[in-house]
């Protein structure tokens, strides 16, 4: 047989199955009580405006350009409606500042083919977004912590990375919401983040696809807008921006967004130009369709129904928790993050809950760049109702409670 890793490229060997995507499968048996997928609700897409709009679009003169190629760049009336709507958190933009992808996640695929070389280092924070450990793996970087606190001088990155062989590149991270635990940048650390970079000299890449979905507590402006405040426009800014339909109206369309400099959004276009030339011209169409006629009323719905269900589960948590297990409070998002004590390991605990009490959750473990705090765990609220999440944390609390007994 063909030894195909002989013939793979190097970079291939960092590609690995996810252990979420695997989970996912599990969303399939009716009699688990799923904590796992980090995703929407599909009771709560806005499925008949979007058949209002496929029809609009199939019974107009616009079929036909709906139905072709269209420009890298993407759908201008969207690229229009979004820098509308990004100018009401402070990023003051034009539409040619704005950059169509098929899901954020295609634009963590592009920044990391555009910023990193083999051995160059990316800065995460421990833990970030799996995905996006995933689409910079294929570039070969190294990570580093990135401390939002301010106790590593620009120094230790700078050597770190020499250490290893290349440059710091960029720091990525979600500053709302963040997946995987729900935690939100306070602007100390946003002010302080920009500093960093700018003394590094090295972009910031701002993942926003939670950004919608605050619940309570005030907003605090994106990096991507206190960086244009300071520097008086966007031209001069090195924030990236990456912004979602997904988690406010479908993921299943594939549209997210890039705000940015002009010179990275030329860079971007011509890297889509080579992948995929553009994102799906007619999904793009229905999108701007959708969220122009009533993108506040979605977002206003799905709020208040993901706001009860954390309530349920930060209520639960309290109720069946043992008191050596800790967890964020969330103010938006889709995700708790629980700490249980040192030495337990939330993949084994998976898999005991999976065949005892039929919860599933994420192990944490898998959201560390380098595989540490295995005793972590992340918990969707998006998917289940109260009485399920109810439920679902009582058994969970009644297993962690006994593993704990078990290992005293
Ligand atoms: C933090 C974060 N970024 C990006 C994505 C990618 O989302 P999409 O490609 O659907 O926009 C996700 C999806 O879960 C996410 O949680």
């Amino acid at each position: 047989m063909l030894d195909w890793e002989q013939i793979f490229a190097t970079r291939s060997s960092r590609m690995r199955a996810s252990e979420i995507r695997e989970l996912l499968k599990l969303l399939d048996q009716p009699d688990i009580i799923s904590f796992a997928g980090g995703i929407p609700d599909p009771a709560l897409f806005p499925d008949v405006a979007f058949k209002e709009a496929y029809s609009d679009i199939f019974s107009s003169a616009q079929v036909g350009s709906a139905l072709q190629y269209s420009v890298s760049e993407g759908y201008k009336p969207l690229r229009e409606w979004i820098a509308r709507d990004v100018a009401k958190i402070g990023i003051d933009c034009t539409p040619d500042n704005v950059f169509i992808t098929s899901g954020s996640q295609q634009a963590l695929d592009y920044l990391g083919k555009l910023f990193l070389s083999p051995n160059d280092t990316a800065l995460v924070t421990w833990p970030t977004y799996l995905g996006a450990l995933s689409a910079f793996n294929a570039y070969e970087p190294n990570y580093d912590q990135l401390s939002l606190n301010g106790n590593r001088t620009p120094e230790a990155y700078r050597d770190t990375a020499a250490k290893n062989g290349g440059a710091v590149k960029f720091a990525y991270l979600s500053a709302d919401f963040s997946n995987p635990t729900g935690e939100t940048i306070d602007l100390a650390a946003r002010e302080k983040l920009l500093a960093l970079a700018d003394e590094l000299d090295i972009a910031i890449l701002e993942d926003a696809a939670y950004q919608h979905l605050r619940y309570d507590g005030e907003a605090i402006p994106p990096i991507m807008a206190l960086d244009i405040a300071r520097r008086g426009g966007i031209e001069n800014t090195r924030t990236i921006y990456s912004g979602s339909f997904s988690k406010t109206l479908a993921p299943g369309l594939r549209v997210g967004f890039v705000v940015a400099a002009m010179p990275v959004i030329r860079k971007l276009v011509l890297m889509k130009q080579a992948a995929d030339l553009h994102s799906s011209t007619i999904n793009q169409i229905a999108i701007e369709h959708v969220a122009s006629r009533g993108f506040d009323a979605q977002v206003a719905k799905i709020k208040a129904v993901y706001s009860k269900r954390r309530d349920a589960m930060l209520a639960a948590l309290d109720k069946y928790m043992p008191k050596t297990a800790t967890w964020t409070r969330p103010e938006g998002g889709m995700f708790v993050w629980v700490t249980l004590p040192e030495g337990m390991d939330g993949a084994e605990l998976l898999a005991k809950s999976i065949a005892t009490e039929k919860v599933a959750f994420v192990p944490g473990k898998a959201f560390y760049a380098d595989g540490s705090n295995a005793n972590t765990l992340r918990m969707s609220f998006s998917c289940a109702d109260e009485a399920m999440i109810d439920e679902g944390i009582k058994r969970l609390g009644r297993l962690i409670s006994s593993a704990i007994r078990a290992a005293a």
